[in-house]
């Protein structure tokens, strides 16, 4: 993840974030204001992961990333769920290809958190009842932008911008919002890319209806090398082509709302 991370709308996004987590989410006082403290601190400020403040972080990290996900869902309550079902497809996509446990709880929070960014889209736009504008589209388009530049100012979330900005670049370079190629696209962003359109094709959307697990992999295997990287699409077909697939989906997403996020 050495990917350099531009910031436009920096400002403006630092300017409202406080105010809008506060206002289009539940976030309770001391949460707020442990994400307020950590988006002014300084990375040399915060308590080191191996020092006895571990369970404090531990439980503010889980606080804060959970309610960041509940405002994802509140904001855009078509696809609740969405990003806990992303995430955990995330980790097992991951895990088959080898990552290591730290790797994969990164995943996990940065899959959790790939549309942290649709708290500054208009919700008029998130949830028309209708096809979007092309300037609604631009605008709806722009929250990887604001979901970039929101992580990339918590600084103990700052690693999962990278997801954030680029879980829709495409491996071919016709993605947005940067144009990267291939493996410039960094690697977690490209696996929440091939989850992300998973649980999209197999859940119901207001323009299109649900599809078959195996309708979805052969849509990713048409897009292997073109949409997708082919890495990460090699790694969905034995996943679920395995009996008992989408139970254990599911059950994965349960068990990962009890689980702990460390920081
Ligand atoms: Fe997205």
């Amino acid at each position: 993840m050495t990917n350099s991370l531009p910031h436009p709308r920096r400002e403006t996004v630092e300017a409202n974030l406080i105010s809008v987590l506060q206002e289009r989410t539940s976030l309770s006082a001391s949460t707020a204001a442990a994400s307020s403290s950590w988006m002014r601190a300084e990375p040399r400020d915060l308590p080191s992961t191996s020092s006895g403040t571990d369970a404090t972080m531990c439980g503010a990290m889980s606080a804060l990333v959970g309610e960041l996900v509940d405002s994802i869902d509140r904001a855009d309550p078509s696809q609740a769920g969405h990003a806990s079902r992303v995430s955990a497809l995330s980790t097992m996509l991951g895990s088959s290809i080898g990552m290591g446990v730290k790797e994969l709880r990164a995943l996990r929070v940065a899959a959790l958190l790939h549309d942290v960014g649709k708290i500054l889209v208009p919700t008029e736009i998130l949830s028309k009842n209708g096809p979007l504008t092309s300037s609604e589209t631009v605008e709806m388009r722009r929250h990887v932008v604001y979901g970039g530049a929101i992580l990339s100012r918590i600084p103990v979330l700052a690693f999962a911008a990278s997801t954030a900005r680029w879980h829709h670049e495409r491996w071919d370079g016709l993605g947005y919002p940067d144009r990267l190629v291939g493996h410039a696209i960094p690697l977690y962003a490209r696996i929440v890319a091939v989850a992300d359109a998973l649980d999209a094709m197999t859940s119901v959307r207001a323009y299109s209806p649900a599809i078959s697990l195996a309708e979805a992999y052969e849509e990713l295997e048409s897009e292997s090398g073109a949409q997708f990287d082919p890495l990460i699409v090699s790694a969905v077909g034995p996943l679920v082509g395995a009996s008992g697939f989408q139970d254990s989906w599911i059950s994965l997403v349960s068990h990962m709302k009890s689980m702990p996020i460390a920081a």
